[in-house]
């Protein structure tokens, strides 16, 4: 089982061009999670909730993956079994510095790139193009009620249950650009042997004395000391 835990939120992708959520501009400034992102908004309020995701979907098309997420990968693939690697963003910058999706990165609110059948559950792939009802039915049973893959506050997230699982054994979990207001890594970094932190400023949901390395730089820059933290560790 996985001894490092590597978990990340919008912080990691902002240097690739892609908003993070609570920074000054972040994407809750310009829309309000109750009308895009809360369980019930896409029977309240669908057409805004669809061009929303639309939005930030089609946006992926020209984001690049950054060094952090490219060097992440590489450790990845050295180190296979030792190393799991989950993220809270829904962007495809892991998958597009090489690693597989769902296999070798874990997405625990959804992917942006899919979409998800609400009559019978099944996920399948649009790529960058807008989630057009009209033409979208679902490959499994010809329903015409499709929704963007996405966790909204207040849904099940199923994944949590995998970040649960790696957790059991982890000794060592880092933390990249998330400010903790929804996965609480306080509770972990209290428990594992070692935890590295490391976010741009310090955020009040996150207890930074818990944590043994703390950066408070761009995940760009921090990605070196963190890959090797990591690397002496598991030689
Ligand atoms: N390098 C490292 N960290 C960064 C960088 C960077 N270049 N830029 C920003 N950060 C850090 C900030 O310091 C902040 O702590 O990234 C964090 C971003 O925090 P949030 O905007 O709250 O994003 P995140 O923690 O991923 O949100 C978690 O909330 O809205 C939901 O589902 C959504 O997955 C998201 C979850
Ligand atoms: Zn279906």
């Amino acid at each position: 089982m996985a001894k490092v835990v590597i978990l990340s939120g919008a912080g990691i992708s902002a240097e690739s061009g892609i908003n993070t959520f609570r920074e000054s501009g972040g994407l809750w400034e310009e829309y309000s999670i109750q009308e895009v992102c809360q369980v019930g908004c896409l029977e309240s309020n669908r057409t805004k909730t669809l061009e929303f995701y639309d939005k930030r979907r089609m946006e992926l098309q020209d984001k690049e993956p950054n060094i952090a997420h490219k060097i992440l990968a590489k450790l990845k693939k050295k180190f296979p079994n030792d190393i799991v690697i989950i993220t809270q963003n829904v962007d495809n910058l892991f998958e597009k510095a090489g690693l597989n999706h769902n296999i070798d990165v874990i997405h625990l609110h959804g992917f942006l790139p899919n979409v998800e059948c609400e009559d019978c559950g099944y996920t399948y792939e649009i790529g960058y193009n807008k989630l057009d009802n009209s033409n979208n039915i679902c490959p499994k049973c010809s329903s015409k009620k499709i929704r963007p893959h996405i966790v909204m506050f207040g849904e099940m997230a199923p994944m949590y249950q995998k970040l649960e699982e790696e957790l059991y054994d982890c000794e060592l979990f880092v933390v990249i650009g998330t400010s903790g207001n929804v996965i609480g890594v306080n509770t972990i970094a209290n428990f594992v042997d070692k935890s590295i932190l490391n976010n741009l400023e310090p955020s009040d949901a996150i207890e930074e004395e818990l944590f043994d390395i703390v950066l408070y730089q761009k995940a760009s820059i921090a990605i070196d000391t963190i890959a090797s933290e990591i690397e002496n560790f598991l030689n």
